[in-house]
């Protein structure tokens, strides 16, 4: 017979025969709660008790075994009783326990499965230890039961990084002990394990297997490297190492005490709002949810740079991509660029041969615009022209079916024109990737004055299928993130005038965690892109608005950047060379000039300070003028578009740590500095920006 108890709301368990079925039931994702952790305490209890059981399994009901713990518990004092007085109980009790993994077994969960006697798993369950991303480490065990199964460098990559790895990676490491294909297989295969272990096999009882020390620091290096020198890192990489150094009781011990001066340090705080604003972003405002549009065909206008990209993030999902050119040779140079892709991808082992061949066959190339009747969405992705966009969306209208979606992958352009020439605004809106398309997880989905709700929650959702971050913008030059990287970029530029080299801007914003500085930035991407556009908007700029030529000046004696070889640096072979030069700076000092201002040396911290500034009034805009509609989004662009460090936050997180007051000094400040013509944030949308909270509100 079997009979249910339940040990707390999220925690029951059946006898099946000897053998106790421990059920995590904690839906969506089996986060490992103070109610899960306190219904294991009361099961493995029942299972100590009770003579007629002989062992257990423990699994997770729904889709996961257990994809993490709480987040929104690791901000305040964590409730009894905790993860690792769980993870002794199952140790103590004297009958083993198997874990039967399906779905997900990360963070505390894997810690979990770690503290059990063996551990079975469906193939593509994912395991990881992600912690080290949250600006923690592991806090139950982890950093010591790895090691014990894995190794000490492959324990190291796993705890330092927060790598997932499949079930199958995990048994070839001896993470896991058997995999089965399917979830119907789990539990029967689980329950075999559970009645022929014969006896405890507790991991934390068995010896680290030695290490070669070159293998061992070379690890270390790079994986401190992979995780930009962060604190978080530094200590899941000694907690790990103490596994060969430590009895494991006092190792235990500190590490716990190391994770929990982690989970409230300032990486913490600004990585878990980070998740939670990243979780937010997707969803759309209840106003705006609607039934999704189908979506198998996608036809890309344009296979340059931005098309090839998207044409094989969208191979990747599995949908059906048709790429369109003007002229052959464009064709064919964007064919070779996604052969030599898949190349690459096979020959660095990242794809089997199996999925890049489906993923090829998916694929076709045309010159035909006919091929647009077969399109449920068309991208459309040519140069940044207002007139050739529109021209191109006249020729989408006149062939695509009633129903498709439109979109342009324009950078500034306003959807509205574009929508303009169409008979069907509504199914037109823009799809702004980020370079290169297939790697870079951000997307911005525009919202154009006519686009229907149902396009957008089809966007939404195809950005989520693309494993990408989609955000709502609305359509306003620039859009989000180059609305703010403009803001960011002139306030660098302003710093130049009055008396920062390009080398102490750039050094001060990498000194901060920026990927690069922005001037590199500008060098790598070209400065003629810019120079041009600053043309275009030459007739509207008032005369009174402070205006830096430099770029301009740069670009009129031929320095367009790396690609000519010189920039604000100079270039060899694609390295910088040195800092920037004699014409450079004599460029720079005649702008200085030119403003009546006396150059003066401006700190890096100053030259941090002013530029999240100037990012944040712009953020403060963005909100007034309902461009982003969630100041946490706007951290989302920046961090997943534009390599703002994920570990402060976001400019917006940035903000709310800093002291209201001086903060409103700073942005008053800011306005003065540029003078007429200067955009000044009201208060009310500055207080909005401070107050936003999405971990408390998620
Ligand atoms: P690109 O110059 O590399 O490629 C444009 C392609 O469009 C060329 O192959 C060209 O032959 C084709 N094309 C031009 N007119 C056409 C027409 N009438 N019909 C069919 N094909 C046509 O340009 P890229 O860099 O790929 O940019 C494309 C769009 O993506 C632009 O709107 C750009 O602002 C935007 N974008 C670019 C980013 C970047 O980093 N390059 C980032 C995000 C957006």
């Amino acid at each position: 017979m079997q009979t249910l108890t339940t040990h707390s709301p999220l925690v029951h368990s059946r006898a099946l025969g000897h053998i106790l079925l421990i059920e995590i039931d904690n839906p969506p994702i089996n986060a490992g709660s103070a109610g899960v952790r306190e219904g294991l305490l009361r099961a493995i209890e029942q299972l100590r008790a009770d003579a007629s059981l002989h062992a257990a399994v423990l699994m997770g009901a729904g889709t996961a075994f257990m994809a993490g713990s709480d987040l929104k518990e690791f901000g305040q004092p964590l409730a009894e009783p905790q993860l690792p007085q769980v993870i002794a109980a199952i140790e103590a009790c004297e009958k083993p326990v198997v874990a039967a993994l399906h779905g997900a077994a990360l963070g505390g969960g894997l810690e979990l499965a770690l503290g059990c006697d063996a551990r079975v798993a469906v193939a593509n369950t994912q395991l990881g230890l992600p912690e080290v991303t949250l600006g923690m480490i592991p806090g139950a065990g982890g950093t010591q039961r790895l090691p014990r199964l894995v190794g000490m460098p492959r324990a190291i990559e796993m705890v330092g990084t927060g790598e997932r790895i499949t079930a199958r990676q995990a048994q070839a490491i001896g993470l896991v002990d058997a995999v089965v294909e399917s979830v119907d297989d789990l539990l029967q295969t689980a329950i075999e394990r559970a009645s022929h272990l014969g006896g405890k096999r507790r991991v934390r009882e068995m010896a680290v297997p030695t290490v070669d020390p070159q293998v061992l620091q070379a690890t270390k290096t790079a994986v401190l490297k992979a995780g930009k020198g962060r604190p978080q890192v530094q200590a899941a990489i000694d907690a790990t190492c103490m596994a060969m150094t430590e009895p494991v009781e006092q190792a235990l011990l500190r590490e716990r005490e190391v994770f929990q001066q982690l989970r409230i340090a300032p990486d913490a705080f600004a990585l878990r709002h980070q998740f939670f604003a990243e979780r937010e972003a997707v969803r759309l405002p209840s106003a705006l949810r609607a039934p999704l549009r189908q979506l198998q065909t996608v036809v890309v206008i344009g296979a340059g740079t931005m098309g090839v990209g998207i044409a094989i993030a969208l191979l990747q999902a599995g949908l059906q991509v048709l790429l369109l050119e003007q002229d052959q040779s464009a064709l064919a140079r964007g064919s070779e660029r996604l052969a030599e892709y898949y190349r690459d991808r096979l020959a660095r082992q990242k794809i089997s041969p199996a999925q890049a061949a489906e993923q090829q066959a998916c694929l076709q190339t045309s010159l035909d615009w006919q091929v647009l009747a077969q399109a449920d969405l068309v991208i459309e992705a040519v140069y940044e022209d207002l007139a050739v966009k529109q021209a191109v969306f006249q020729k989408i209208d006149a062939h695509a079916r009633a129903g498709a979606i439109l979109a342009s992958n324009t950078s500034y352009l306003d959807v509205d024109a574009i929508a303009g020439v169409t008979k069907r605004p509504e199914d037109v809106l823009g799809l702004h990737f980020f370079s290169p398309a297939h790697v870079m997880r951000l997307l911005e989905v525009v919202r154009g004055e006519h686009t229907a709700a149902d396009v957008l929650a089809t966007a939404m959702a195809l950005g989520k299928r693309l494993g990408k971050v989609p955000v709502l913008t609305g359509n306003a030059f620039g859009f989000i993130g180059n609305r703010i990287y403009n803001a960011y970029r002139q306030q660098c530029e302003f710093l130049l005038e009055e008396g920062a080299w390009p080398e102490e801007v750039d050094a001060a914003m990498t000194g901060m965690g920026m990927a690069m500085g922005p001037f590199a930035v500008a060098d790598l991407s070209g400065l003629d892109i810019a120079w041009r556009m600053r043309q275009a908007q030459a007739a509207q700029r008032d005369p009174r608005q402070r205006y830096v030529p430099i770029l301009d000046w740069l670009c009129e004696s031929g320095r367009m950047g790396q690609k000519t070889g010189a920039g604000y640096y100079q270039y060899s072979a694609g390295k910088k060379t040195a800092g920037s030069d004699a014409q450079v700076r004599a460029l720079i000092e005649r702008a200085s000039a030119q403003r009546g201002l006396v150059r003066a040396p401006i700190a890096a911290e100053q030259i941090v300070q002013r530029v999240l500034v100037a990012m944040v009034h712009e953020a403060a805009c963005l909100l007034e003028e309902g461009v982003a509609h969630r100041a946490s989004d706007i951290d989302v662009v920046l961090v997943q578009g534009y390599g703002f460090p994920r570990w402060l936050g976001g400019p917006v997180f940035w903000a709310q740590q800093q002291e209201p007051a001086r903060l409103q000094q700073w942005m008053d400040d800011l306005v003065r500095n540029q003078g007429f013509g200067a955009q000044r944030a009201s208060a009310q949308a500055v207080v909005h920006l401070l107050q936003t909270d999405v971990a408390a509100s998620a």
